[in-house]
């Protein structure tokens, strides 16, 4: 019994001596943000309700006192609900062990001034596949925090993966300051997601090629990844041949990236992801028909074909989150494919403001998209005032109009998309007339105006079509677009069973804490020929009916 007690108190008093981040988790309060998982779909919950979040990015160097202004002001004119700001490594700890979080405090302070969500973004080890973000005493001590060596011998300017020495000061530091956030924000979750790092990898070389990194490729697989991934045991080379160079990065950085969520987690656990710089396909020559990790991307990083590896090494990442800077909607798709898995909400974090921008956030909703974000938004990249010659953009090609119209009704997207009951089209060349199935209805979505009776409609000169249509209940629906109309019809099957669809009550209105709110019913030319969704861009809440389609009554011709 007394050996028993003494065991006991050794080891209570080794775990107490534990950094809070090798103890177990801080158990998340009940209203912590955090992202809801149920049937393959995904919700993010900000105070205990569904959030969809509609963000924009402030530039690399704008979380500074002397930049935050001008930021606030054109995410105000973006109409968003949440900034995602950086936190800088070397800001933050100038010195080792020594914190500064003047500007951490600020971000947040002011943010919520200006009635908005805020969504950290830890520059420390990575950003965009190098080390630039680290402080002076990392960056000047390469004996300590060791870089990576090319296959070549060049020392990149890219921190090692496998150095113990680094993820513990990385660790230290994001612990410190999601240790911080809880004593700040704990209570009122202006904070409601932390990206860790950003676009990890390594740019300069598929892999680490130092000694260390050299000895550990040179061993077996770690048998929990081969288990996980259903591979047969062996060396890095034997398990995965051509892709063993990269694999072994993709594994080294997930480990490293999995620890330092971890540790800040222990801390305050709020949900957690990494941002992708993609694997862009090459198009430039025939047969270069596969970009080259560390020269394209960085190598390592959660891209495409590294997804398997980051969800078995990192499981303290909510969600692997692509940025998305390419006009190829086919290429969107594909990556929004990539990344809506069973265990992957989709979130794109960062993407550019053009005249994509539209097109490309109602294909992700469509994919049932937590978030969705553009980079840079305090300084425009829009492209500068059309000359005459050119035409200038419509409400439907104005990236600001999306926000302004989706954010009264973002908790009942959020809500209605983790349920499975949102569906949007997207106008495609050849695509004009778009046809979606719903639970007792389909909604016929026409892009382009002027419609006339029997003609198809026109389409829009730059394919800036788009709708979103969402079941509310038995024949009700929430809908909006963009140079759209949308009718409800019933659906083959139901012509076939003598039935049609009748609109019983159209409101155009929007929801007030969540509340819905009609400000007219709409009949007439705004429903004959379906909803119209050009000019301002109204919400509309549809109810319908059926009805027989022939009188089949006995006696009946
Ligand atoms: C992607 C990065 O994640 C951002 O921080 C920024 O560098 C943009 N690229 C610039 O286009």
């Amino acid at each position: 019994m007394k050996i028993l007690l003494c065991a006991l108190v050794a080891a209570a008093s080794a775990f107490a001596a534990l950094p809070a981040y090798a103890q177990s988790a801080a158990a998340p309060t009940p209203d912590m943000p955090r992202i809801e998982h149920a049937n393959g779909r995904f919700a993010m919950m900000v105070d205990g309700k569904p959030f969809l979040l509609l963000g924009a990015q402030i530039h690399n160097s704008s979380s500074w006192a002397s930049a935050l202004p001008a930021a606030w002001a054109a995410l105000e004119a973006f109409h968003v609900n949440t900034v995602e700001a950086p936190v800088y490594w070397e800001q933050m700890e100038p010195t080792h062990g020594t914190f500064d979080f003047s500007n951490v405090d600020l971000v947040v302070t002011q943010a919520r001034e200006h009635h908005l969500r805020v969504v950290l973004l830890w520059f420390g080890a990575w950003k965009n596949g190098q080390n630039h973000y680290v402080p002076e005493w990392v960056k000047g001590d390469i004996k300590t925090y060791p870089r990576e060596i090319t296959a070549y011998d060049k020392v990149l300017d890219v921190m090692s993966p496998g150095s113990p020495a680094t993820l513990d000061a990385d660790k230290h530091a994001f612990a410190a300051l999601m240790h911080h956030l809880r004593e700040i924000d704990g209570a009122q979750h202006t904070v409601i997601m932390v990206q860790v790092e950003n676009e990890s990898g390594s740019v300069g070389s598929v892999r680490d090629f130092s000694p260390a990194a050299q000895k550990s490729f040179a061993d077996q697989v770690p048998a929990e990844l081969t288990r996980t991934l259903h591979l047969r045991a062996g060396t890095w080379s034997q398990v995965f041949g051509a892709d063993a160079d990269e694999r072994f990065e993709a594994y080294s950085t997930a480990r490293y990236i999995n620890e330092v969520a971890r540790a800040g987690k222990a801390e305050y656990p709020l949900p957690m992801y990494c941002n992708v710089w993609i694997a862009y396909p090459v198009h430039a020559l025939e047969n270069r028909d596969r970009p080259s990790a560390g020269q394209e991307y960085p190598s390592g990083g959660p891209q495409q074909a590294n997804i398997p590896i980051w969800k078995a090494a990192a499981p303290a990442i909510d969600a692997l989150a692509p940025d998305f800077y390419s006009d190829d909607a086919a290429l969107f798709r594909d990556v929004l494919a990539a990344y809506h898995r069973d265990d992957n909400p989709v979130l794109i974090p960062e993407t550019r403001v053009d005249s994509n921008f539209g097109r490309e956030l109602f294909y992700a909703l469509g994919s049932g998209a937590i978030g969705f974000a553009p980079f840079g938004i305090d300084r425009s990249e829009i492209p500068a005032a059309p000359s005459s010659a050119v035409t200038p953009p419509t409400g439907a090609e104005d990236p600001a109009n999306n926000f302004a119209v989706l954010k009264p009704i973002g908790e009942q997207i959020a809500r209605l998309n983790f349920e499975g009951k949102l569906k949007t089209a997207v106008e495609e060349r050849g695509t004009e007339r778009q046809t979606v199935h719903l639970d007792g209805a389909d909604a016929v979505i026409s892009f382009g105006f002027p419609q006339s009776d029997g003609a198809m409609p026109p389409g829009t000169q730059r394919r800036q079509g788009r709708a979103l249509v969402a079941q509310l209940g038995p024949l009700e629906f929430l809908v909006t677009g963009f140079d759209a109309s949308v009718s409800f019809v019933a659906s083959a099957e139901d012509k076939a069973r003598n039935e049609q669809l009748e609109i019983l009550r159209a409101e155009e209105g929007s929801y007030v804490n969540g509340v819905w709110r009609p400000i007219r019913i709409l009949n007439g030319d705004e429903t004959d020929r379906g909803l119209n969704f050009s000019g301002v861009q109204p919400v509309v809440r549809i109810r319908l009916h059926k009805i027989p389609l022939l009188n089949l009554a006995p006696g009946s011709p």
